[in-house]
């Protein structure tokens, strides 16, 4: 081992430069604005005819979006807020499913400066409400069911929140303003008849690239949930990655299954395909193995990016579905978000005569930081290299399981296959700028010029990165990170608990599920009437995405000297493991 170098690599920097060079930048130099990147600038090129957005509708409708009808949307959505004295900073939260709305809200908000905070629509009201809250969220763009069953009844609770604009009712008058019922709360209004009302002509203002953009929200193993802070700045790695990553062109047919409530769905969902001018498909319905493989064919889908969960779905199906289907049109298949197990990046190959691409990356990164390129050599369970501009480093441990940190000090390790925290040398464009109202978190990140991930990882003789697991407690189930607090927390409201411990456990489609164990106060009997109950409890709060799957019962949790319960023991007993041992578990499916 070697103390950790100084260095500060200029050909990093460089290649970030040459990526600046490839953006439009607004006219008149007034800066950098993601939404101009992504749709008026190919406008502008007289592009406007080509499809932005291919919507599969629920109803088994298809309708086209080109850039030019976008860059009209998204001005009537930025002229919208101007009315409604939303301004530069103020955030506007989406709480939808995958419909053009969406699309329109997001690059119409990013215009006006607003900032967007994507929120996952299978989340519960608890996990809304709370992040509505802690990002003091000015707008919420939603649906008129998705108001009713997660934001109405906290509305109280929500004093920033002016302005509630439903994609779909309710029914209201010319100027938008709702009239129907329980809807009928200070600021709810109907965003069709908003829209309606607006000119379709907006000058973005000037615009800094170091303007905030988007808010993303996290989960750690402790604390409330972390807003990590991009910047339009990053539109420059977003744009950057699509090309040498996903080997994205214009014209090309994209479909990234990533939930838009979540980092993948805006950042390679949204913004990285438009950047390059391809056609984004975007597919209300859910997973459905026969309608997915229909979906690539009947609309020849050329780049596809998915996860893990998804490709072990399609694997249980058999790789003979796919070959049913016409897939010719396929160059590029690339997976994110959890461990990609070998035998996933070799069934693409049976399946779809293309070996599986993974990449990785964090909330906290913006945009692919380590993967496969087009061209390289795929090592089966490897995610990959550093991407060009990005340097990494694999730190030697402390007791904590993190990297040891010595007088602001770390230790790289360089020989190879050690495991280690994995590090990226920080100065990418869409690095987080920070976790909002939260300085500390945001400091307790990086140690002696690096960027800690949480991530362990180990790098071979060759300079490719294995994953073997998480640093801290956090959860992955079916790609989605879910911090055990928040889970606690929502246990703990319920009468009978006294203590939670909330952890994953191995499964073999979803990665891990989540599991808890819980204490009772005195009086509650450990039943099986009263474990229902409580999951059913956690359900309503969290949503299905997030509440455990499985829940115990012990009034003995096991505990540090300073009480902290001690969740990696409960998931060794969980599994039957050694509890002495718990270091060692690795996540289920695991690469490495
Ligand atoms: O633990 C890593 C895992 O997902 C985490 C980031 O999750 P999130 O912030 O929700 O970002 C989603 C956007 C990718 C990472 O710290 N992860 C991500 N990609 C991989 C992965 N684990 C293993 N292999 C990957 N390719």
């Amino acid at each position: 081992m070697t103390a950790a170098s100084t260095r500060m690599p200029s050909r990093p920097q460089a290649v970030w430069s040459a990526g600046r060079a490839d953006l439009d930048g607004l006219p008149d130099a007034w800066g950098v604005n993601i939404a101009y990147e992504a749709v008026d600038r190919h406008v502008k090129h007289g592009h406007g005819d080509r499809v932005a957005l291919r919507c599969l509708r629920a109803d088994d409708l298809v309708r086209d979006v080109t850039y030019a009808d976008l860059s009209r949307a998204s001005n009537r959505f930025a002229n919208a807020l101007r009315r409604l004295g939303v301004g530069p900073g103020d955030r506007v939260f989406l709480l939808l499913g995958r419909v053009p709305e969406l699309y329109v809200a997001v690059l119409g908000s990013l215009k006006a400066k607003a900032v967007v905070a994507p929120l996952f629509s299978a989340f519960g009201p608890g996990p809304v409400t709370q992040r509505l809250r802690l990002g003091d969220g000015r707008v919420l763009v939603t649906s008129a069911d998705l108001y009713r069953r997660k934001v109405a009844t906290s509305r109280g609770d929500l004093p920033a929140l002016r302005h509630v604009l439903l994609v779909d009712g309710p029914a209201g008058d010319s100027a938008g303003r709702g009239d129907s019922g329980d809807l009928a709360d200070a600021g709810v209004a109907a965003l069709p008849a908003v829209l309606a009302a607006e000119r379709d002509e907006f000058e973005i203002p000037p615009t800094d690239p170091e303007d905030m953009a988007l808010l993303h929200f996290t989960s750690g193993t402790t604390g409330t949930p972390k807003g990590a802070v991009h910047v339009h700045e990053a539109v420059v790695a977003h744009q950057a990655t699509a090309r040498a990553v996903l080997d994205l062109r214009p014209g090309d047919i994209y479909w990234c299954t990533a939930d838009p409530g979540w980092v993948t769905g805006t950042s390679y969902g949204i913004v990285a395909p438009l950047c390059v001018g391809a056609t984004v498909i975007v597919d209300e319905r859910e997973f459905d193995v026969g309608r997915w493989y229909a979906t690539l064919a009947a609309h020849r889908v050329n780049v596809w990016y998915t996860a893990p969960t998804a490709i072990r779905m399609l694997m249980r199906a058999g790789a003979a579905r796919a070959r049913e289907h016409d897939l010719s049109a396929l160059r590029l298949v690339a997976s994110v978000g959890e461990p990609l197990h070998p035998e996933g990046v070799t069934w693409g190959e049976e399946a779809f005569g293309h070996r599986i691409h993974d990449t990785w990356w964090q909330t906290e990164t913006g945009a692919i930081m380590i993967a496969n390129v087009p061209g390289m050599d795929i090592r089966p369970g490897s995610m990959g290299k550093p991407v060009p501009g990005i340097e990494v480093a694999i730190l030697a441990l402390g007791e904590g399981g993190r990297a040891a940190v010595r007088h602001g000090a770390v230790t790289e390790i360089v020989e190879p296959d050690a495991v280690g925290e994995l590090a990226l040398r920080p100065g990418w464009p869409s690095m987080f700028r920070g976790y909002l109202h939260a300085e500390e978190r945001y400091e307790a990140c990086f140690a002696g010029g690096w960027y800690l991930t949480g991530d362990l990882a180990r790098r071979d003789a060759d300079g490719y990165l294995w994953f073997s697991g998480r640093a801290d407690d956090v959860i992955k189930s079916a790609g989605h990170l879910i911090g055990p607090f928040e889970v606690e927390a929502a246990l703990l409201e319920h009468p009978a608990v006294a203590e939670a411990g909330v952890f994953g456990v191995p499964d073999p489609i979803a990665g891990e599920l989540v599991s808890a164990r819980v204490s009772l106060r005195p009086g509650y009997e450990p039943t099986a009437a009263l474990r229902r109950e409580l999951i059913g409890f956690a359900r309503k709060r969290l949503g299905a995405a997030v509440a455990p799957k499985f829940l115990d019962f012990d009034q003995q949790l096991p505990k540090t000297r300073s009480g902290k319960i001690m969740r990696r023991v409960l998931r060794a007993r969980a599994l039957g493991l050694p509890e002495g041992d718990v270091s060692t578990l690795d996540q289920p499916g695991g690469a490495s």
